[in-house]
């Protein structure tokens, strides 16, 4: 039995890293629709149908539990996944409420960057209303994050050209929190850690998701065969034609995990 994971790219490997620490005895298939990246700028009805494609081929079974690692596809599918599958199906949002409590009693902004689709849609707008703190909120699209991981370049000076572009005039003293809401963002935690003031806490959702994921599959752990006891075991997939991009994978996940590892874990 094995947990799929999904993502438009690159960006579902960090959610996949968490998972990997903090249930290191799971089979887990992780695929990324490279050949539809970016979900963000496309169409709703695109992103839907490309989300609904993948997840029909991938679950199976023999699939325990589906993580769709994206808050972009998570806000334009999940209701229909979850009518459509009785497995536990697990979603992504931007970490806003976590975000927003961290400035309770500071009267400080948070600043929530995502896609353009996923900051365009209901399920966001209904996750701030709900918070009730609209006036201390902040949205920020930035696509151009996506592009850059996806060219595993995660710092270095074309990403903090980038972010002076998109955040660089924001007044940052009013700002208490800023927070990663979409996966690939979570790549750029050390170049967004040098482009703004130390104060600010940065947050994502990678560490709830997993929470959640764990939360809904105990219970339904079997004994850790002899090949999982050894190590968690992780099979990647992807649908553009490419190749090469396998690899890419594997690279974007090892140094995702080498620069936590340097910069000790987050706490969100
Ligand atoms: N990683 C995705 C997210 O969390 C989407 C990125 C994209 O394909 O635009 O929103």
């Amino acid at each position: 039995m094995s947990i799929v994971l999904i993502d438009s790219g690159l960006g579902g490997l960090t959610v996949l890293h968490e998972a990997l620490q903090e249930l290191p005895h799971e089979r887990y298939l992780f695929f990324a629709d490279n050949g539809n990246v970016p979900y963000g700028t496309k169409p709703k009805e695109t992103v839907r149908s490309c989300i609904l494609s993948a997840v029909q081929e991938l679950v199976t079974e023999e699939t325990k539990a589906l993580l769709i690692a994206c808050n972009t596809a998570t806000s334009i599918a999940i209701a229909d996944l979850r009518r459509l599958y009785s497995i536990p199906v697990i979603g992504m949002e931007p970490a806003v409420k976590p975000a927003v409590e961290l400035n309770r009693n500071t009267g400080k902004r948070s600043l929530v960057m995502a896609t353009p689709l996923a900051l365009k849609e209901t399920k966001y707008h209904d996750l701030v209303n709900r918070l009730g703190d609209t006036e201390h909120i902040d949205s920020q699209p930035m696509p151009g994050l996506v592009t850059l991981a996806e060219e595993l370049e995660f710092d270095g000076p074309r990403v903090q050209a980038y972010l002076q572009e998109t955040i660089g005039d924001r007044d940052w003293q009013e700002y208490g929190t800023a927070v990663l809401g979409c996966t690939h963002f979570s790549f750029f935690r050390t170049a967004f850690a040098k482009f703004l003031p130390p104060h600010i806490e940065l947050i994502d959702g990678n560490r709830g998701t997993v929470r959640r994921l764990q939360e809904l599959i105990r219970g339904r752990e079997e004994a850790p065969d002899s090949a999982a006891a050894a190590g968690p075991v992780v099979e990647f997939r992807h649908s553009g034609s490419d190749p090469a991009y396998r690899e890419r994978m594997e690279q974007a996940l090892d140094w995702y995990r080498r620069d936590r590892e340097r910069a000790g874990r987050p706490r969100a």
